[in-house]
């Protein structure tokens, strides 16, 4: 069975897309055969990976019932690395929602992914920056949530709220959800405003912070401009440049997750 993980915050361009896309792969590149789903309308996953975001069929097709999500799903460059589409058409699908009762519309995508449960040791789904029934599809159909946080101001703002949420769908629709872990993004050493977050982070959520697989350094990643480049050529950081410093923390974080 897959452990399927979900990458959330409502927060805008906190780094969610960038870690699905490098976690995904760097799980394939570790051996482990992953699944990466774009459930966000604004297709960044699909196009960071070098895809179209206009194939016929797409995780919008799944959505509605059209088509069920192996029909979907693409081989992408990296052996074990495979990915379903995402397309700009499903910003109407809040509204299509409606006509199913509330319990049916959250486990949507939860329903369609045990038809391919087994196939997979990691399913990684990229969310948008809302939490409307997208996002709660999407923690609806997960083991585990990671939470990035941008090393900014405001950085926590607006995380009450997604806990909040978490814990309503734990509480109502899947009880097992747990919070895989917080991911600092974008850190920069010379920066004190980074090094606050990632402290309040080590204070307020200690023991859901990624270690590395010695179980000693933080897991951080960090601001990189390699890591920025990488989705206009259409491919994950490792295959951009495996050496730069972002590649290595995206490393670090499979590796983290592949140690339990
Ligand atoms: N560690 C990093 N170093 C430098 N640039 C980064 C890093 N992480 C992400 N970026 C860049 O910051 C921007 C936002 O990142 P990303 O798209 O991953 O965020 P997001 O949370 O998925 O955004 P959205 O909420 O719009 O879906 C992108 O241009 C991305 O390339
Ligand atoms: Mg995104």
């Amino acid at each position: 069975m897959s452990e399927v993980i979900t990458v959330a915050n409502q927060k805008g361009g906190v780094g969610k897309t960038t870690t699905a896309v490098n976690l995904s792969a760097a799980l394939a590149l570790a051996g482990k055969k992953a699944l990466l789903i774009d459930i966000d309308p604004q297709s960044n996953a699909t196009t960071g990976l070098g895809f179209r975001n206009n194939y016929e069929f797409n995780i919008y097709h799944v959505l509605i019932g059209r088509k069920k999500l192996s029909q979907i799903i693409l081989k992408t460059d990296i052996k074990n690395l495979y990915f379903a589409p995402s397309n700009i058409g499903l910003v109407g699908i809040e509204k299509e929602f409606y006509d199913n009762n509330t319990k049916e519309r959250e486990l949507i995508l939860k329903n369609a992914i045990s038809e391919i449960k087994n196939d997979y040791d990691f399913i990684i789904i990229d969310s948008p920056p809302a939490l409307g029934s997208i996002t709660i599809n999407a923690l609806s159909a997960a083991d585990s949530v990671i939470i990035p946080i941008q090393c900014e101001f405001y950085a926590l703002e607006g995380l009450a709220q997604l806990l909040n949420t978490i814990k309503l769908i734990k509480k109502t629709i899947n009880p097992p959800l747990e919070i895989k872990g917080f991911l600092p993004t974008m850190f920069t050493t010379q920066n004190n405003l980074s090094r606050q977050v990632v402290a309040d982070l080590q204070q307020h959520f200690k023991n859901k912070l990624f270690l590395d697989k010695d179980g000693e350094a933080l897991v951080v990643i960090p601001r990189n401009v390699k890591l920025a480049e990488s989705p206009s050529f259409g491919k994950p950081i490792m295959l951009y440049d495996d050496k730069s410093p972002g590649s290595t923390a995206y490393q670090d974080l499979a590796y983290s997750i592949l140690a339990g």
